[in-house]
């Protein structure tokens, strides 16, 4: 089959800033060099077919008749982008798409934001229109919050839209909007590892923070001018934690000083001063496993056996947690070490592997015409 055109969209890490995006929060994601391609080309119907390289499985989807393809295992995301755009006023063409995911599954790296926000621009590229990087993000953003049905904040799609390679990007979540950072680790490297725990209950776990999050907020709004739980300083937090009961309190806690370690973070990034980054990235880690609890042992014993590791500097998980993937920045020269000495610690620990990735810092959405 011939194609027209090439549309990727990248994977994500995030560097800092877990569980803040949907608070108003500033967040520090990278994308990634896995990403995910969409093949495309206008096909001149109604229907938009789809296939995939993993799988011989293939759907035609109706554009007249989006709102049915929900429960599909596959094929389900590009169905609610592609209802997402029709409903936002946009031209949505019929067309041929295959669909190639480098983005391991379930890992945490955002899979899904980034066959959401490839699906999108390829549906822009076709109906001969310029992309517009931030409302694909929030487009995409709605088809998962309302298609898939996860509550989630502007993280993802943003960064898997807006990468820039060599960089990360300082995303405030409140106006999304950002700015680019050199993403510099001197003669460290970054290493992501996969603890590849089977996923369970992410989605309704994912929408329950939330919630607690957001009555944190109403509390804190009884005493506290904020719009939102990221505004609230550590000092207000201290001053005003009593009124917050038990569960409720920790959760505000991880947000609150979670915020004050990106300014941190992005501070020490800036200046080169890696081991502050890497011993903020340990907090981190610490805040979401007992105030957040989103960790769970399989990304503990992978977070812990990494920072034992002479020659790491700090690490922690990345994503949304209760499984897929941890981020160690470690000493360059000493990285196939790390990897064999953390990986059969994990091994032995939780009896299975965890994988390690290769992949750089690099751009979000990239077009190409075939
Ligand atoms: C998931 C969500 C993001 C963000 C992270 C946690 O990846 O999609 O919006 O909330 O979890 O930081």
């Amino acid at each position: 089959m011939n194609y027209d055109y090439k549309v990727s969209a990248a994977g994500r890490v995030n560097i800092i800033g877990e569980h803040v995006d949907y608070c108003g929060g500033k967040v520090f994601p990278a994308a990634l060099s896995l990403t995910n391609t969409v093949y495309v080309k206008a096909n001149g119907t109604d229907k938009i077919n789809l296939s995939w390289t993993t799988t011989d499985f293939k759907v035609s989807l109706d554009i007249n008749d989006l709102e049915k393809y929900a429960d599909l295992k596959y094929g389900n995301y590009q169905a609610g982008c592609a209802l997402v755009w029709k409903n936002a006023g946009h031209k949505l063409l019929g067309c041929d798409m295959l669909q190639d995911c480098k983005v391991p599954f379930g890992s945490g790296l955002s899979s899904s934001a980034a066959i959401e926000v490839s699906t999108l621009a390829a549906l822009a590229v076709i109906a001969g229109e310029k992309i517009d990087k931030k409302e694909i993000a929030l487009l995409a953003q709605k088809a998962e919050r309302e298609y898939a049905k996860v509550n989630c904040g502007i993280m993802d799609q943003y960064a898997s839209a807006n990468g820039l390679k060599d960089h990360a990007i300082l995303l405030d979540c409140k106006n999304v909007s950002h700015e680019y950072v050199p993403f510099e680790l001197g003669d460290c490297a970054l290493v992501i590892a996969n603890c590849n725990k089977p996923h369970s209950l992410v989605t309704s776990k994912y929408n329950e923070r939330r919630s607690e999050t957001e009555e944190a907020l109403k509390l804190l709004q009884t005493v506290l001018k904020v719009d939102c739980l990221a505004d609230v300083t550590p000092r207000q937090f201290e001053e005003y934690k009593s009124i917050l009961p038990g569960k409720v309190k920790d959760r505000a806690e991880h947000v609150v000083y979670e915020c004050d370690r990106v300014s941190k973070s992005v501070e020490a990034m800036k200046s080169g001063d890696i081991k502050r980054l890497g011993k903020l990235l340990c907090e981190s880690h610490a805040s979401l496993r007992d105030k957040y609890e989103v960790t769970g042992k399989e990304l503990d014993v992978l977070a812990e056996s990494a920072q034992n590791f002479d020659g790491c500097l700090g690490s922690r998980m990345t994503g949304a947690g209760f499984g897929g993937c941890t981020i160690s920045i470690v000493k360059k020269d000493k990285v196939d070490e790390f990897k064999r000495v953390v990986g059969e610690k994990y091994a032995a620990e939780i009896g299975y592997d965890c994988s390690f990735y290769e992949a750089e810092i690099a751009d979000g959405i990239i077009t190409e015409k075939l």
